[in-house]
């Protein structure tokens, strides 16, 4: 199936509608002496970040102001996740609050879009249970939300869209959160349906971006300062197939990385089956791509790995770890894990625990498995009990604990490149930042740093950050 690149007419329909919106904000704005206020909440992966940057950037164009808290808002978009039951769960109980907003103020729109309501079931939930959301739009359905927005002012009535058909949309406003870190999607949606996984199901089948519009789009954020980018895709290794290009993601990301300038690349997901030696030799040999690998393991048990539909087994992963270790001195390697998979038994997880021996990662992202409607694994009769499923995930994170703290050591004493992020969470004198491979660093500094690289010494070395001081 060739992808679909939706029409420049699509778009310029959408743009008509923003274009009469903004109208009517700007003339309520003159009335009134205040803008009607914009509000989106973001659940979910990185993909949903970039979605929300062009909900917030389409919000923008239509005359809104983007709010950073719901309270005083006109049009809410909630963006939801589906990846497991907590991640619905909070997505629905955020958009219960809002039902107190509308309370006070009537003309408030409640929209809510993304992977939860891009299932039948969840929709109907919202239909029936939250009747006070205005309209609902899949995650194919993105670029329309100008349109509906016009329809529900208009008519008034409730909207479901949720049979647009997938596809490439170029050329919508995007509002960046950070004027020094990026999202740039590559390419959209999954082919591999490993058996525990929604996304594919709300995402749709693989689509690539035409890299002619990747390749302007990161030119011009390292024309703009950008400083770390970071390219997006379920399976960012697949890139290009679905265009029978003959030019793969090792491609593209080489390319990118001989634009001039002072920034880094950063990629993320790579799926294991597809990951290639060509790849690691780009990061091997661009210094503007990061000496980090993002590289989902799921599970070392070879066992579970064919009852997940991950199409590689542990040996073949090893061999692409030590490759890298080979040919990049010092990379940051990162994984997921999912513990309690239906069917793991003790000894499957023993092997998960001895891969974390093997590979020494410097982070893992860990997941207790979370059985996803419509999945087939979601169907397999071996539940494991949650009381399982929770001691595993304990020994699992004390394991990891300990082996990146032991890591993190080897840091004593250096002076690393950090890429300052502004006033840490618990003290407003120390400055977060992270390292080319996403290692967290604190420091002494003020926040005039945010955006900037500085160069710290480390001389505390944590299990989840590195201390120091700006030299
Ligand atoms: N496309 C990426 C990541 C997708 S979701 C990839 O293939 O790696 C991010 C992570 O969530 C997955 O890697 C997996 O570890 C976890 N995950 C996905 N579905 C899950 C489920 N049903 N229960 C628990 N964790 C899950
Ligand atoms: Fe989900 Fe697997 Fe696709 Fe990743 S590769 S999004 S885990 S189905
Ligand atoms: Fe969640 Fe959808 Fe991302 S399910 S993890 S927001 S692709």
């Amino acid at each position: 199936m060739k992808t679909k690149i939706l029409p420049k007419e699509d778009i310029e329909k959408q743009i008509k509608y923003m274009t009469q919106i903004k109208a009517e904000n700007d003339r309520f704005a003159t009335e009134n002496g205040f803008r009607r206020g914009a509000f989106v909440m973001t659940f979910g992966c990185q993909q949903n970040e970039a979605d929300s940057e062009k909900i917030a950037g389409m919000a923008e164009a239509m005359g809104y102001e983007i709010l950073s808290s719901p309270e005083k808002a006109y049009l809410i978009v909630v963006n939801t996740c589906a990846i497991r039951e907590h991640a619905e769960l909070k997505a629905l109980s955020t958009i219960g609050q809002y039902k107190h907003i509308k309370q006070k103020n009537p003309e408030l729109v409640i929209a809510v879009c993304g992977c939860m309501v891009t299932q039948e079931h969840r929709v109907n939930d919202i239909k029936f249970k939250y009747p006070y959301v205005d309209f609902v739009f899949s995650t194919a359905a993105i670029h329309k939300l100008p349109e509906l927005l016009s329809q529900k002012i208009k008519r008034g009535k409730r909207l479901y869209c949720t049979d647009e058909e997938y596809s490439v949309a170029e050329g919508l406003p995007i509002r960046r959160e950070s004027n020094y870190r990026a999202w740039v999607s590559i390419m959209y949606g999954c082919n591999n349906f490993c058996t525990y996984c929604i996304v594919p199901y709300v995402r749709g089948r693989e689509r690539s971006r035409r890299k002619e519009e990747i390749i302007a789009e990161v030119r011009e954020l390292v024309a703009q300062g950008y400083k770390d980018i970071t390219l997006l895709g379920q399976n960012v290794n697949s890139y290009g197939k679905d265009m029978g290009f003959d030019y793969d993601f090792a491609d593209l990301l080489d390319e990118l990385a001989h634009i001039e300038g002072d920034y880094i690349l950063h990629f993320m997901t790579s799926h294991p089956k597809d990951a290639t030696k060509k790849l690691v030799d780009v990061i091997a040999n661009n210094k503007n791509v990061a000496k980090q690998f993002h590289l989902p393991l799921q599970s070392g048990s070879d066992r579970i790995l064919k009852a997940m539909n991950r199409h590689y087994q542990l040996d073949r992963y090893m061999d692409i770890v030590e490759y890298m270790k080979a040919k990049v001195p010092d990379i940051v390697i990162t994984t997921d894990i999912i513990v309690g998979f239906p069917g793991e038994t003790e000894e499957d997880f023993e092997g998960t625990l001895e891969a974390l021996r093997k590979v020494r990662y410097d982070m893992i992202y860990s997941f207790i498995y979370s059985p996803r409607k419509g999945t087939p694994a979601a169907e397999i009769e071996d539940q494991i009990p949650s009381a399982v499923q929770s001691e595993r995930f304990n020994r699992l994170l004390a394991l990891q604990n300990e082996i990146a703290y032991e890591i993190n050591q080897k840091h004593l004493g250096e002076t690393i490149r950090v890429l300052c992020d502004g006033p840490s969470k618990n003290n407003p004198d120390v400055m977060c930042g992270r390292t080319e491979g996403n290692k967290i660093v604190l420091f002494d500094g003020s926040s005039e740093l945010t955006g900037q690289y500085v160069n710290i010494k480390i001389n505390k070395c944590e299990t989840f950050a590195l201390v120091g001081e700006i030299v």
